[in-house]
């Protein structure tokens, strides 16, 4: 199978020059951009919503992989997509069951964007075992989701393995959450297609260095 791809976080580049920042990151070699939604609710911390996705979709043609962390996303679905999101994801501790799960990646698909489902670390893989294998992504978080930075959590890459070894699930394998210099090449072991980087690649002062850095250890 293909080399999994490093899909750059904005969380922490500086919003002040975002055309900036995503030009940079698609100089250093990304194919595609994750853009951290947070709500204030479902996560302790805020971001930003469909006005940064509209901007960063006039900043590239890169794809858009917008991970929700927020309560009640079927809500905003729609003018996520208007605003340019290419993958849209949705957390499964937000639904009430499974079928409210499969609802969403159906909306999603509607709108004309890759489905994706998110779980954190203490969610069990049992809550999308019905799902997994009729979406289009899905998201392991290697972190509890709110803050760029954190220890990765190896629970994520025994997730990625048994997803990865389920022959009825073809969903692309995302991971999100403290991958770095020490944690990729574990992830991209365990079958992840996509490792979402954040400070790993921020806290560098030249984000083409560091995107090779990590890139070499994948390969
Ligand atoms: C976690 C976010 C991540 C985060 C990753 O709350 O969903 O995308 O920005 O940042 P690092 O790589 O620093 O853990
Ligand atoms: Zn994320």
């Amino acid at each position: 199978s293909a080399a999994p791809a490093i899909a750059p976080s904005i969380l922490l580049c500086d919003y002040a020059k975002l055309g900036q920042e995503i030009a940079d990151l698609q100089a250093a070699g990304a194919q595609l951009m994750h853009l951290d939604v947070m709500d204030g609710h479902f996560v302790p911390n805020f971001t930003f919503g469909m006005t940064i996705v509209e901007a960063a979709r006039r900043s590239t043609d890169l794809p858009l992989d917008v991970h929700l962390m927020m309560e009640n996303p079927g809500r905003y679905l729609k003018q996520f997509r208007e605003a340019g999101a290419d993958v849209l994801t949705v957390h499964e501790e937000v639904c009430r069951d499974q079928q409210e799960l499969a609802d969403l990646v159906a909306e999603i698909r509607e709108l004309g964007a890759l489905a994706g489902i998110a779980i954190n670390p203490p969610t069990p893989l049992e809550k999308i075992d019905q799902v997994a294998a009729d979406c289009d992504l899905i998201l392991c978080m290697s972190v509890m989701p709110g803050f760029g930075g954190q220890k990765f959590d190896r629970t994520a890459l025994d997730k990625l393995r048994t997803l990865h070894e389920r022959e009825d699930v073809d969903a692309l394998l995302e991971v999100d959450g403290g991958v770095n210099l020490e944690t990729i090449a574990d992830c991209a072991q365990a079958g992840a297609n996509l490792l979402v980087v954040g400070s790993a690649i921020s806290s560098g002062e030249n984000y083409e260095k560091r995107f090779r850095q990590l890139e070499q250890l994948i390969r």
